[in-house]
Parts: structure tokens; C-alpha cells; sequence
């Protein structure tokens, strides 16, 4: 059976991303994989040490991390998945810290510095890259693109799918955003974040498709 491990880098396990993933899981689960969903910030972990035990030539540790924390039985999962999806909130421009700490974690291992470039992991793993952001579609697109090109490098081939301007507060009233139009955000919500999450579904689905 196809298995497929996704990860939510959002603490907010009803928000966005969660919604997106979600839709992505059930896709999956559609195609008739087997999956299972993992929020990050039910981990107790960190980022890469730096240690390089990892390109320790002649050593059982290779390609491997040699930390030991929360995060240690995911990343053998996430290496023995056929699929893995990520999703992730655009935090300063950039994935959440703890989606950050994952991915230092899961492509450092297998990147070497050797003149013909070898990979560490033997299995190539599909990737799907789930991001939300307030800002609009038109922001970060070269970024989602770097990003998904790293990980078609490192681990498999990979498709990154967004949904932009969300729903960031429940009463926008109520917090230091006046910046918003929140009639427009609700609309939005209801207009286009089902769409948003149709495709994630999609995307899910034709991942875990082999
Ligand atoms: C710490 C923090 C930083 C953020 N930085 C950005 C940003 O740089 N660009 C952006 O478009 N949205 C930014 N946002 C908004 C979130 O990315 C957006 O509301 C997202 O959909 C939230 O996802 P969630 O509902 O899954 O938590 C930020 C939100 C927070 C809490």
C-alpha cells in the first residue's frame, strides 16, 4: 500500500494550513493510500545541530541523523513514505519555524558535498508543499518555486500548491489589523479558500497516485 505522511507547521490545528492538508489527506486517502497526518507542534524537536555526522564516510550513521528527540521517528517515516506532504503558514516570508527545523532535519542528511553530488537516502519520496499566507498570490511564487526545486534535488519530485490572502482572525475587529478588509477576507473564505482546498484535495490525490 501506498504510504503518504503529512505534516502540519501550523500550531493552529482548525486554520488554514490544517484545512489544506487536510483536503490533501483525504485526497490521498481517495487514491487508496494509507496516511498519516502529524502536527508539528506536537513535537518536541530542533532544528540541525551542524554536527555533519550525517557525511561521516564508513559509518552506520550515514545519511542518517544522529539526534535524538521528537522528531526521529517522523524522519524515518518521512524516508520510508512514498509520498510526503508539507504544509506550512508563510511565517516573515518564509515556511513556520518548526516546518523550518523539519526540513534542515530531512534534506541535510542526504546532501553531500562530493564532486558528483550523490544523495544519501536510496528512495526517491514524492512531495507536495501546502502554503497559506495573508498576502496575495501574486507574492510569493519565485520563492514557492526555489523551494519546490530544493526538493525535487534532494528528495523526489515535488508540486507546490498555495492559498492566499486567508482568513487570519476570527473577529477582525477586535486586533491591530485595520489594514484588512475583513467583509473581503470573509468573502474569500467562503469563495475561494473551498476552491483552495478542492485543490489541495486534487493534489493529494495525483500524489498518491502511482
Ligand atoms: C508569526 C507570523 C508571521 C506571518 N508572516 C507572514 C508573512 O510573512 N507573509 C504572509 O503572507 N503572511 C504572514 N502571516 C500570516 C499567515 O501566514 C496566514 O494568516 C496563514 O494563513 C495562517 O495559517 P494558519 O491559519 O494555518 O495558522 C504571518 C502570521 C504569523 C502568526
Amino acid at each position: 500500500m501506498i504510504k503518504v505522511l503529512a505534516l502540519n507547521g501550523s500550531a493552529r490545528k482548525a486554520g488554514n494550513t490544517a484545512s489544506l492538508i487536510k483536503a490533501a489527506c483525504k485526497g490521498a486517502e481517495e487514491a487508496g493510500a494509507e496516511v498519516k497526518l502529524v502536527h508539528l507542534y506536537d513535537l518536541d524537536f530542533h532544528g540541525c545541530r551542524g554536527c555533519e555526522a550525517c557525511k561521516l564516510l564508513d559509518s552506520p550513521g550515514f545519511a542518517s541523523c544522529a539526534v535524538r528527540d521528537g522528531l526521529s521517528d517522523i524522519l524515518e517515516e518521512a524516508k520510508a513514505a512514498d509520498v510526503v506532504l508539507l504544509g506550512s503558514p508563510m511565517y516573515f516570508g518564509d515556511v513556520s519555524g518548526v516546518m523550518r527545523m523539519f526540513i534542515e532535519r530531512f534534506l541535510y542528511p542526504t546532501l553531500t558535498y562530493t564532486k558528483d553530488r550523490r544523495r544519501g537516502y536510496t528512495k526517491r519520496v514524492r512531495v507536495g508543499l501546502f502554503y497559506t499566507s495573508n498576502a496575495p498570490a501574486t507574492t510569493y511564487p519565485e520563492w514557492y518555486e526555489r523551494q519546490r526545486k530544493m526538493f525535487e534535488q534532494l528528495i523526489g519530485p515535488a508540486e507546490y500548491m498555495d492559498a492566499s490572502e486567508t482568513l487570519q482572525f476570527d473577529d477582525y475587529s477586535k486586533y491591530a489589523a485595520d489594514m484588512f478588509d475583513e467583509a473581503q477576507r470573509i468573502k474569500r473564505h467562503e469563495e475561494v479558500f473551498p476552491e483552495d482546498c478542492r485543490r489541495a484535495f486534487e493534489m493529494g490525490k495525483r500524489l498518491a497516485t502511482f
